[in-house]
């Protein structure tokens, strides 16, 4: 079986500084797989190079089979790959309503559209509650269910989330990963990164450690909460 998403030996750089040195990691269809690692690792970088935002200095990404080396941003989003930023990026003024509709600019199956933005309501009923209000008056844990809305509104194949539990409450988090288990549990395919390891390896079907730009180790959501540097790490324990 060919996987969704295929990363080979993928290195980028900011001017002389390497900022991913050559990593490796696949996601199979129907998978969660989860990046994690300390600050400044290099997987806030990984994603945006997986988008198109920024252009590798070596290395592979395969996306179906195939590569995306020559695909422009704007056309990785309508081969099925949406990506909800870190630090969320949501439109404050534009309403809740418009900013889902943004997801949706490559597609113009209007009942389609519509039948989506019932779902991310039923996922998310806040959002359906204020959908008329400008989007500047969620609060972050609310703006993160946003982003991650607008980005599903694109019908990806594969559902990128960088950090989604940032800056939220203990309930939001929990709120956000049970959505992330509901969202698999529905068959979206979803690389994740997250500072909190202990909830994202919890539904991860595979993990890999980054530290300065390389994986420093991989293993299957399981193996990785229950491996002691993981867990003296990553986890707090000593
Ligand atoms: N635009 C940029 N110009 C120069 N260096 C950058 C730029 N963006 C990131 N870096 C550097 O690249 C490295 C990797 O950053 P990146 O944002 O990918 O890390 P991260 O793993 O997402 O960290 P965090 O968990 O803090 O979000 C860091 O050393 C960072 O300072
Ligand atoms: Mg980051």
């Amino acid at each position: 079986m060919t996987a969704l998403l295929e990363v080979e030996d993928l290195r980028v750089a900011y001017g002389k500084i390497e900022a991913v040195k050559g990593i490796s990691f696949k996601v199979d269809a129907g998978q969660v797989v989860t990046l994690i690692g300390t600050n400044g690792a290099g997987k806030t970088t990984t994603l945006r190079t997986l988008s198109g935002l920024l252009k590798p200095i070596g290395g592979q990404i395969k996306f179906q089979g195939k590569s995306l080396k020559k695909t422009p941003a704007h056309q990785i989003v309508s081969l099925g790959l949406a990506h909800s930023p870190e630090g969320r990026h949501i439109f404050p003024r534009m309403t809740i309503e418009d900013n889902l509709r943004l997801g949706a600019f490559l597609r113009n199956d209007k009942a389609g559209i519509e039948k989506d933005i019932q779902r991310a309501y039923d996922l998310f009923a806040i959002l359906g509650e204020r959908r008329k209000q400008a989007a500047g008056t969620l609060s972050g844990g609310e703006q993160q269910m946003l982003a991650m809305g607008r980005a599903l509104m694109s019908q990806p194949k594969l559902l990128m989330l960088d950090e989604p539990s940032m800056g939220l409450s203990p309930i939001m988090m929990q709120k956000i990963m049970a959505t992330i288990a509901e969202l698999k549990s529905q068959g979206t395919t979803i690389l994740l990164v997250e500072q909190n390891a202990q909830a994202a390896l919890s539904l991860a079907d595979h993990g890999h450690v980054m530290e300065v730009g390389s994986i420093v180790l991989s293993g299957t959501g399981r193996d990785l909460l229950t491996d002691e540097s993981v867990r003296k790490a990553y986890l707090g324990e000593d």
